[in-house]
C-alpha cells in the first residue's frame, strides 16, 4: 500500500508543471479563507499577534510617527516589536545600547518609548552616515543594488537625516549621535558594556565590522539584533559565519530579522 505522500511525490516528479496549479489551489483557497492577524512587511499570517493590542506598543508606536519618525511611508510593526522585546529584554542587563544604522531614527525612537529611556541611567549610541551607504564597503551585489535603487528613486537615506536625528534626540540627555561610517566611527562609542545592538546598515562590511568589534564587549546575555539578516543572502551567509566562529546560532525570524544571545 503506497502512502498518500509518497503518492503525491511520485506525482510531483511526474507531472511537475502542475505543482504551480496546485500550490495556487491549496493556497490560494486558503488566504482566501483566511481572516489574517497580521499582513506587512512581506509577511501574512493568522497567528496571535497580542501586541498589536499592547497598550505600551501602540502609545510607542503614535509617539514614533507623531515625531515624525517614520519616514518610509510604511510601517514594520513586528519587526519594531522584535526591537521593543528585545530593549526590555536588555534594560535589565550592565550596559549601553547601540545602533548602528539609525536612518530617522524610526526604531530607536520606539525603543526608548517602550523602555522609558530617558530615565534610564545608560547611553543610547546612534552610528550612521546620515548620508546613506558609504561606497567604499559596497560589494559588487550591493553597488548593483544601489544603482538599482538610484534608478528607482528607492533609497530614501540622504542628509536630510543628520538634521532631524539631532533634534529629535536632542532632548535626550543619554543620546550621543555618531555621525560618520562605521567602521571608522566605531571607537566614538565610549562604553565597555553592550547590553543591546542593533545593526542595520545594508551592507556587510560595515555589519560585521560592528558585530567583531563589540562582540566583546557584549555583556552576558546581550542582544544582538540583525535587521537585514533575511533579506541579503551577502549578509545572511557572512552573519552565519561570525556565529559559527563563535560557536552560537541566531535565530532566523520571519520578519527577515536574526537574534543572538551573548552567551
Ligand atoms: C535601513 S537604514 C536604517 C533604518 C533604521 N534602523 C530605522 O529604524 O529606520 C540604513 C542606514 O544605514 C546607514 N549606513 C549605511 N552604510 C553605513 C556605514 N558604512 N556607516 C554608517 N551608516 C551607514 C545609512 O545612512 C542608512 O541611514
Amino acid at each position: 500500500m503506497v502512502s498518500k505522500k509518497i503518492l503525491k511525490n511520485k506525482i510531483k516528479q511526474a507531472f511537475p508543471f502542475l505543482t504551480p496549479a496546485y500550490r495556487f489551489l491549496k493556497y490560494g483557497v486558503r488566504i482566501m479563507r483566511w481572516v489574517p492577524t497580521y499582513d506587512e512587511d512581506d509577511l501574512i499570517t493568522n497567528h496571535l499577534c497580542d501586541f498589536l493590542e499592547d497598550d505600551r506598543f501602540i502609545k510607542s508606536l503614535a509617539t514614533t510617527e507623531k515625531e515624525g519618525h517614520l519616514q518610509l511611508g510604511y510601517v514594520v510593526r513586528w519587526r519594531l516589536y522584535t526591537a521593543c522585546w528585545a530593549a526590555d529584554h536588555a534594560k535589565n542587563l550592565d550596559g549601553d545600547f547601540v545602533e548602528c544604522g539609525v536612518a530617522y531614527g524610526a526604531t530607536s525612537r520606539m525603543i526608548m518609548e517602550y523602555i522609558g529611556f530617558k530615565n534610564i541611567s545608560k547611553k543610547f549610541y546612534l552610528l550612521d552616515t546620515y548620508e546613506g551607504l558609504d561606497e567604499r564597503y559596497l560589494s559588487q551585489d550591493e553597488r548593483l543594488r544601489l544603482v538599482e535603487y538610484k534608478k528607482t528613486g528607492s533609497y530614501p537615506y540622504t542628509s536630510a537625516m543628520y538634521p532631524f536625528v539631532k533634534k529629535a534626540f536632542g532632548s535626550f540627555p543619554n543620546v550621543t549621535i555618531v555621525k560618520g561610517a562605521v567602521p571608522e566611527t566605531l571607537g566614538q562609542v565610549k562604553s565597555e558594556k553592550i547590553a543591546y545592538l542593533h545593526i542595520d546598515m545594508n551592507c556587510t562590511v560595515p555589519e560585521i565590522a560592528a558585530a567583531e568589534y563589540f562582540w566583546p564587549k557584549m555583556v552576558k546575555g546581550a542582544v544582538m539584533l540583525l535587521d537585514d539578516y533575511g533579506f541579503a543572502r551577502e549578509q545572511h551567509d557572512a552573519f552565519d559565519k561570525f556565529a559559527k566562529e563563535r560557536s552560537i546560532g541566531i535565530l532566523s525570524l520571519p520578519t527577515g530579522q536574526g537574534l543572538m544571545i551573548k552567551p
